[in-house]
């Protein structure tokens, strides 16, 4: 049988699940990384778990093609349709930050120190973290991986306690430490330049004040840019 190879990006997420882990998979849609993590014997039990009809159609062809018979498919918005004890790893992944936030929102028992979150925002990570430091919860580890040219975040989120800096909170808790922080970092200040630019040409006081907010952005991440050095000195 062909081997199933997932992106870099699922890989690192495959990777990250605890052997013998009880997982559901929220936002499945085609179910790759359940299917490869059962493929592989690596989870006792998952659950593929999506909002629509059409991605849960796919996860169970994907299960049917690799002749994994104890995939659990749910149908549900975010964590409603699982209970806390069936499962101690939820995978909330290729959502933006800001949904992902609602989906735990909704989920309180995510944070009662018996779950595991590994979460892999593809938009507004900083709206993420800024709802993870607010509402008890903590980033253990947090990497950047590259798929297809573009770096993603991802995070492994426990219930504890997180106070950020500003440039944490924009380029990722542990950005200083990973090897493509630097470019994820200058990546980010280019794109709010970019911002800062077009707000320049506005004479409404909001853009002003919107201007000044992204300028202080930049400053923090230029000084993360100076910290992300000098670690790769030491
Ligand atoms: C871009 S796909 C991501 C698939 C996979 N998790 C990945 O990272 O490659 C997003 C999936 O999330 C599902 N989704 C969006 N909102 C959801 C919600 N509130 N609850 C469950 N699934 C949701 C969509 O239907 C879609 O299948």
């Amino acid at each position: 049988m062909k081997h199933l190879e997932l992106t870099p990006r699922l890989q690192l997420l495959a990777d990250w699940v605890r052997p013998g882990a009880k997982l559901a998979d929220v936002g499945t849609d085609h179910a790759y990384l359940p299917v490869w993590l059962l493929l592989h014997h690596r989870v006792e039990h998952a659950i593929a778990s999506d909002l629509r009809q059409g991605p849960l159609e796919r996860a169970r062809q994907t299960g049917r093609a690799w002749q994994v018979h104890d995939l659990d498919l749910r149908l549900g918005d975010g964590l409603s349709g699982i209970s806390p004890d069936e499962a101690d790893t939820v995978v909330i992944a290729g959502m933006g930050g800001e949904h992902i936030a609602a989906i735990l929102a909704a989920a309180p028992w995510t944070r009662d120190g018996c779950h595991t979150m590994l979460l892999q925002p593809m938009t507004r990570a900083q709206e993420l973290r800024s709802f993870l430091a607010d509402n008890g919860y903590a980033v253990v580890r947090e990497a950047l991986v590259r798929d297809r040219g573009t770096l993603y975040p991802v995070m492994e989120v426990r219930a504890g306690e997180m106070t950020l800096s500003l440039g944490q909170l924009h380029a990722g808790v542990q950005v200083t430490q990973d090897p493509l922080g630097e470019r994820y970092i200058i990546e980010k200040i280019i794109r709010l330049q970019g911002a800062v630019a077009g707000l320049n040409r506005s004479a409404a006081p909001e853009d002003r004040e919107r201007a000044d907010r992204l300028r202080d952005i930049i400053t923090a991440l230029l000084e993360m840019r100076e910290e992300w050095r000098y670690a790769q000195c030491r």
